[in-house]
């Protein structure tokens, strides 16, 4: 097998589900955003094996196995990589072949021939509409919808005029009829011998759906000024399409400097967002958010805006999305707008500011938990509200920002008339408890860590014990949150560089992370897979969960690039030291300079 793209190994892997997958070997239990149960790769009586489906791994806090979902079927069906790999794209109905020299190319190549055509026909949908005559009609409404010509020239928009126009402009080009009706943009018609093949999308503005590598995939197209139906037609599920695990305009969105994303319904609501500036805009394509799309968001982010229409379906639609987001680890927020339906509606009514501090505000996972609680309680009686507030404040100590906690226990105390002063000792008794029944289990973790003999993965771990804590810190926190990998593949302040590691393993797990970032332009567990051994694989996984659920703020990674340097230059006086007095030794041993004794 040659080496597979990333993207290809992403696809395969979010066709399966490691949920399912690990659920063959043990039975598992869901326990908030993740999965537990007995361990299938040591015996055990109470269950440490845990699956994060937010990002795809495994980890058992019992024997310390862990890693990504090849990994996985790699130790439970005791395969090797390219075998693992084989039997997951078979499941996920993903064909290899093309990647290993002796296989059909015939598959492969269509669906790369798709993403050609789909260029093409986008080229040919934007000169249509950019035809004085031909795109006058279509050329108005978006100009009447207030796109600019910038903005529809950077997504791509187009104009289908129908007929057989784009299946003559295909032929031309030496696509295969099978080709365009495969591909979703052109469809036979009729019986027998009166068969006809015509164009699917039939005078409607068109909207080219990118992926993050950039390939047109799929279409959307809507009808104008509302004539015809329906409104919106998508491209159904192609061989290189898959509606259910892509995102409008996450090309775009992914590259937006925000530290989040903003959920929409609506193409031209993303359009309009993005158009105002505001880049980090995404949303489904037609269909209810998918617990893969909810997967993919989290690759990107780790704070999720929903911001779906305002009316009923709109709000029920987000209700359910927020479910899905949370299952994945992100921090989920809902914008709810007033007085305009949608986004786009709001911006032109209130305009880009009136929409930023409606964004500032938006309401916290804990507007959403503090309001199911009160619906549970009377708050009319003082005991209900005392037990009401008990529950938030096991809510708020969960959460790792103390800014936001500090926000919450503010609305705490104005939910439940409680005061401040004593919501915030609760909290900060919980958390105490909480912390102390977490370094307990630490504990003895570390213990059954260092049990026997060293550090086996890092083996220069004893060397430079401080040192060596902190690179794996600082490595958990890229794993975990790869926006860190970017920073230090981008050489960002702050971020630390190759020769801030001096461990053998460090370094090499350094310079991976770095180049599949450079080659990528993501970073994804499994791309470490082919490169790193199981046992590697686990400590990876651990470092990774080990970070999860921790305070993850830039200026705790800026401090620990700080904390290795410091340690590094210690070590390295501690070595001058030695070698200063090893020197000194010599001369007084010689009676000459050390220079001139060599050789
Ligand atoms: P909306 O009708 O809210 O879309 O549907 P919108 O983008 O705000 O459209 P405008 O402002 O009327 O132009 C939300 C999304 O639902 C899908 C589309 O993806 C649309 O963007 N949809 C809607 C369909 O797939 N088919 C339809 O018939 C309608
Ligand atoms: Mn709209």
């Amino acid at each position: 097998m040659d080496k597979i793209p990333l993207g290809v190994i992403e696809e395969i892997k979010e066709r399966n589900d490691i949920v399912e997958l690990a659920g063959r070997y043990t039975t598992l239990k869901r326990r908030g955003s993740t999965y537990t149960g007995l361990c299938p790769f040591h015996s055990e009586k109470t269950p440490s094996f845990t699956v994060y489906p937010s990002n795809g791994s495994f980890y058992c806090f019992g024997c310390g196995v862990g890693g990504d979902m090849i990994s996985f079927v790699m130790r439970a069906e005791n395969l090797t990589y390219p075998e693992a790999l084989s039997a997951l794209a078979e499941r996920a109905g993903v064909n290899l072949s093309a990647y290993s020299r002796d296989g059909d190319e015939e598959r492969y190549v269509s669906r790369k021939r798709i993403f050609e055509m789909n260029r093409d026909a986008a080229r040919f949908y934007r000169d249509r509409l950019f035809d004085e005559r031909e795109g006058a009609a279509a050329r108005e409404y978006l100009t009447s919808r207030g796109l600019s010509q910038e903005v529809i020239k950077r997504f791509g928009l187009g104009y289908a005029p129908g007929g057989s126009r784009l299946f003559s402009h295909l032929r031309s080009l030496g696509y295969k009829s099978e080709e365009m009706t495969a591909g979703f943009l052109c469809r036979e018609y009729g019986e027998g011998g009166n068969k006809t093949i015509r164009d699917l999308f039939f005078n409607r503005v068109m909207f080219p759906i990118i992926n993050t590598s950039g390939n047109v995939i799929a279409f959307g197209g809507r009808v104008m000024n509302n004539e015809g139906s329906p409104k919106y037609l998508n491209s159904s599920d192609t061989p290189a399409f898959k509606k259910s695990s892509n995102l409008y305009a996450l090309n775009f969105a992914k590259d937006s400097s925000a530290d989040s994303l903003i959920l929409c319904e609506g193409y031209m609501d993303v359009i309009a967002l993005h158009a105002s500036g505001i880049s980090n805009a995404v949303a489904t394509l037609g269909t209810a958010l998918t617990q893969e799309q909810a997967r993919i968001i989290a690759k990107y982010t780790k704070r999720v805006i929903i911001n779906y229409d305002s009316d009923e379906a709109g709000q029920r639609a987000a209700s359910r999305a927020i479910g899905l987001l949370e299952d994945v680890g992100l921090d989920v927020r809902v914008l709810k707008l007033k007085g305009a339906k949608d986004p786009d509606e709001y911006i032109k009514k209130f305009g880009v500011d009136s929409f930023r501090d409606a964004l500032d505000e938006s309401s916290t996972k804990f507007s959403y938990v503090a309001s199911k609680i009160m619906s549970e309680y009377d708050m009319e009686s003082e005991s209900d509200r005392i037990s009401a507030a008990k529950r938030m404040n096991e809510y708020i100590a969960g959460v790792s920002s103390s800014v936001e906690r500090e926000i919450y226990i503010h609305q705490a105390s104005e939910l439940t008339g409680i005061s401040e002063e004593s919501i915030k000792s609760d909290i900060s008794l919980i958390i105490k408890k909480k912390a102390a029944s977490k370094k307990k289990s630490d504990r003895e973790k570390l213990i059954l860590d260092s049990s026997g003999y060293g550090d086996r993965i890092n083996r220069d771990k004893l060397k430079t014990l401080r040192a060596a804590s902190c690179e794996e810190a600082l490595l958990g926190i890229m794993l975990a949150f790869p926006e860190y990998i970017r920073s230090a593949a981008e050489g960002a302040d702050g971020a630390p560089t190759r020769k801030d590691f001096r461990t053998e393993f460090g370094g090499r797990v350094f310079e991976k992370l770095v180049e599949v970032y450079k080659e990528n332009g993501f970073f994804d567990l499994s791309a470490l897979t082919p490169d790193f051994s199981l046992d590697e694989m686990s400590r990876l996984t651990k470092l990774m969960q080990g970070r999860d659920g921790l305070d993850n703020s830039e200026s705790v990674f800026a401090d620990m690039t700080a904390a290795l340097r410091r340690e590094n230059e210690r070590v390295s006086a501690k070595n001058m030291d030695a070698i200063d007095a090893i020197m000194r030794l010599r001369r007084k041993n010689t009676g000459d300079d050390p220079k001139h004794t060599e050789g």
